[in-house]
C-alpha cells in the first residue's frame, strides 16, 4: 500500500498521546493478551515520542525513545505500525528519524529490544544482534544495535 505519511514529535498526556497508547495497545499488547499498567506508561513521562500520521491525521504508527545522555546511547522501544499500513516504510521512516535525532544529540549507539519475529525488518536498518534469545511480555526477542558516526 502507498501512503503519504509524515512523523511529528507529541507530548506525554495529549491527545495524541492518548491515540498513541491505544495503537500501542492494539498492536503490542491485545495480541498477547497483556494491557499496560500504570506503572508502565508512567516509564514514557520523560521519554521522545515520535508518531507517523496520514494527510487526515490518523496515527499509523509509534515508537518511544529513552535517552541515557550519560552513556551516550539511545533505547527504541514500542515500535508499532497500525495492520493495514504495515510493509509502507513507515516503520523505517521512524527508525530513520530516530537517528535523526541520535546524530543531534550526538548519541554513539542506538539499541532496543526486537521480537524475534522484527529481527529482520531492524537488519535491513542496519541494525545487529548482540545479545542470546530472551523473553519479554511472554514472547521471544534479542537486543540489538547499531553505531552511530555524528557529523
Ligand atoms: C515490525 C514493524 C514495526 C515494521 O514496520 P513497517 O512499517 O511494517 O515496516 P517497513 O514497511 O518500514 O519495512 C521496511 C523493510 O522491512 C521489512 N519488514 C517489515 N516488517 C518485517 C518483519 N516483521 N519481518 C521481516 N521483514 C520485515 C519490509 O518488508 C521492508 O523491506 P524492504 O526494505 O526490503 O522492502 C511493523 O510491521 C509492526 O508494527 N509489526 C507488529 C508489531 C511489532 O512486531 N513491532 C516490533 C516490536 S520489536
Amino acid at each position: 500500500m502507498s501512503t503519504n505519511f509524515s512523523i511529528k514529535a507529541i507530548h506525554f498526556g495529549s491527545k495524541e498521546y492518548l491515540e498513541m497508547v491505544d495503537l500501542r495497545r492494539k498492536i503490542l499488547r491485545i495480541p498477547l493478551g497483556l494491557d499496560f499498567s500504570e506503572e508502565d506508561l508512567n516509564k514514557d513521562i520523560n521519554s521522545g515520542l515520535l508518531a507517523s500520521y496520514n494527510s487526515k491525521n490518523e496515527i499509523l504508527g509509534c515508537c518511544v525513545i529513552d535517552f541515557n545522555p550519560l552513556e551516550s546511547t539511545i533505547k527504541v522501544r514500542q515500535m508499532a505500525v497500525d495492520t493495514p499500513f504495515q510493509n509502507a516504510g513507515i516503520g523505517k521512516q521512524l527508525m530513520l528519524e530516530v537517528e535523526e535525532w541520535a546524530k543531534r544529540e550526538k548519541i554513539n549507539r542506538i539499541h532496543l529490544h526486537a521480537r524475534k519475529i522484527a529481527v529482520t525488518f531492524y537488519q535491513k536498518q542496519g541494525y545487529k544482534v548482540c545479545s542470546n534469545e530472551f523473553t519479554e511480555v511472554s514472547i521471544p526477542h534479542f537486543e540489538m544495535e547499531k553505531r552511530i558516526k555524528s557529523d
